[in-house]
């Protein structure tokens, strides 16, 4: 049983769309550039792959790319558009793809869909458990906005625009947290509601997550071109490695 919210058709339907500044080049560029350089001549095996923004492009890179998706009507759009790239419906905390892969992915924050620690330690540990000897496993994630949430402020805004506004909000005693999306319709003045449910993690914690599967921190970027991670980035890119030869420090990856 998982925390996460499951998309639901309405949702899947309208991604793209809403997701379109995602799919810019200048964004998934250099996320694709250096996925398919992680990823060699091996497979790779993206977590939450959704309607395959990144896995499409990496797949027209040469990459043989599974993913694992929870919502079913994601992981049919994606169908509808490749029939090469198998997904298995199923939590990325849990659920298992045939193979071995030379790199393991989730983008885009989606770790932070699995709302509690242990939930995110186990998909540590899945992605540990997919990697042949010396895959990466590779973490875009935001870094909480909680500094910019001084004493008796409830909601931390991330994007004001004309056609949406959008605000999370934050409980700092569990580490839970809402994104609250509110789009307009038309130019009738209605304006559609969503929220989405996550738990947000620090990098360091990520490290410790990565410890505990067994995983080696190899690398902290502040974006997919490479830019340094500092104390003001937002988010980051990181990549961890499976260790070659007998296992050292860390847990059981098994
Ligand atoms: C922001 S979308 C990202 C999709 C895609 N990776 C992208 O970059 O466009 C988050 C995705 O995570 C999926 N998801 C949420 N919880 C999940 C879980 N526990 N296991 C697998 N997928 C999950 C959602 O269904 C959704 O497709």
């Amino acid at each position: 049983m998982t925390s996460s919210d499951v998309w639901d058709a309405a949702t899947a339907g309208r991604y793209d769309e809403e997701a379109a500044h995602m799919f810019a080049p200048e964004v998934l560029d250099p996320a694709v550039d250096l996925l398919a350089r992680l990823a060699g001549d091996g497979p790779a095996l993206e977590f939450a792959i959704g309607t395959g923004r990144v896995a499409v492009p990496l797949a027209d890179r040469g990459v043989r790319v599974s993913g694992i998706e929870l919502s079913a009507p994601m992981a049919d759009q994606l169908r509808g558009k490749r029939d090469d790239v198998p997904v298995v419906v199923g939590d990325m905390a849990t659920s298992a793809v045939p193979g071995e892969f030379s790199l393991v992915y989730v983008v885009w924050n989606s770790i932070g869909n699995l709302r509690t620690q242990a939930e995110q330690v186990a998909c540590f540990r899945n992605a540990a458990r997919h990697l042949g000897q010396g895959g990466r496993f590779v973490v875009e994630l935001w870094v909480p906005g909680i500094r910019r949430l001084p004493p008796g402020q409830a909601a931390v805004p991330f994007h004001v625009g004309r056609r949406h506004v959008g605000f999370d909000t934050y409980d700092l005693v569990t580490q839970q947290g809402t994104s609250h999306h509110y789009v307009r319709q038309g130019d009738d003045g209605s304006v559609r509601y969503s929220a989405s449910n996550f738990r947000y993690i620090w990098p360091a914690e990520c490290d410790l997550m990565a410890q505990l599967a067994g995983l080696e921190f190899e690398r902290r970027t502040a974006d997919w071109s490479g830019e340094p991670f500092t104390g003001d980035s937002e988010s980051h890119v990181s990549i961890w490695r499976k260790p070659s030869g007998p296992e050292r420090g860390g847990g059981s990856v098994r």
